[in-house]
């Protein structure tokens, strides 16, 4: 009698991990990961923008140059470097069964460049869904601080080992900005209760991370 063990396929799995400055997403994205890879997942931690060379390239000129963008040059630099990494990366990675960590995604661009930087939501939605293949995530936590907060822990990183980058160009600017950036994650996550969670960081990272596995417990 010939006995076939059949591996339970791990479904592909593609999480988005949004929040403002400082909130922790590089952080908790880490721990996330060892969460699914004990619980028998091959996992790809990746970032956006980011993620491909192309897309690193991008990165450099949006978060740590000095160049003048204007918000429209600002909004094609992001999707162009969406496109390329969920094309490149994210996508194959997802055929080969991978589950797939992405530390921001398109919230992010419908709350830095509309609610931030003030352009029209129809052209980011638009841009968003031809960037990312109409790919959408099997779940977003939203990593919910006060902006003061937010910007304080990425000040106290400064001199301490950080998993964070320093001195980018958001950091700049205003706390009505980053108030309503957050105003715009808030929002998405009330327009898609369904795919968005929220959760409340936590004075511990630990204990934001384990409400972080609740959800996805309870989700997946
Ligand atoms: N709950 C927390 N309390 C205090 N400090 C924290 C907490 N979570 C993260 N930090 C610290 O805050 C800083 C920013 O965290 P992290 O880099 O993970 O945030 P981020 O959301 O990825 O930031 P960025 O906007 O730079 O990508 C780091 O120095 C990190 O160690
Ligand atoms: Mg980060």
């Amino acid at each position: 009698m010939e006995f076939c063990i059949l591996m339970k396929k791990k479904k592909p799995l593609f999480i988005t991990i949004e929040g403002g400055e400082g909130s922790g997403k590089t952080t908790q994205s880490l721990f996330l990961k060892e969460y699914f890879e004990q619980k028998g997942y091959e996992v790809l931690l990746t970032r956006e923008p980011g993620g491909t060379g192309l897309a690193e390239t991008i990165r450099r000129i949006l978060l740590t140059s000095n160049l003048n963008i204007v918000p429209l040059s600002e909004l094609f630099l992001y999707e162009a470097a969406r496109a390329q990494h969920i094309k490149e990366v994210v996508l194959p990675a997802l055929r080969s069964g991978k589950a797939i960590i992405c530390d921001r995604f398109t919230d992010s661009t419908v709350a830095y460049q509309c609610y931030g930087r003030k352009l029209d939501l129809n052209l980011i939605n638009k841009l968003n869904l031809a960037a990312s293949f109409g790919l959408t995530p099997t779940l977003t936590i939203y990593l919910d601080i006060t902006p003061a907060k937010g910007l304080l822990n990425k000040a106290k990183g400064i001199n301490k080992k950080s998993y964070g980058e320093i001195g980018d160009r958001f950091e700049r600017e205003s706390i009505q900005f980053h108030n309503n950036v957050r105003e715009g994650y808030l929002s998405q996550a009330e327009k898609y209760p369904n795919r968005i969670k929220i959760v409340k960081t936590q004075k511990r990272p630990e204990h934001t991370q384990i409400l972080m596995r609740k959800i996805v417990d309870m989700v997946l």
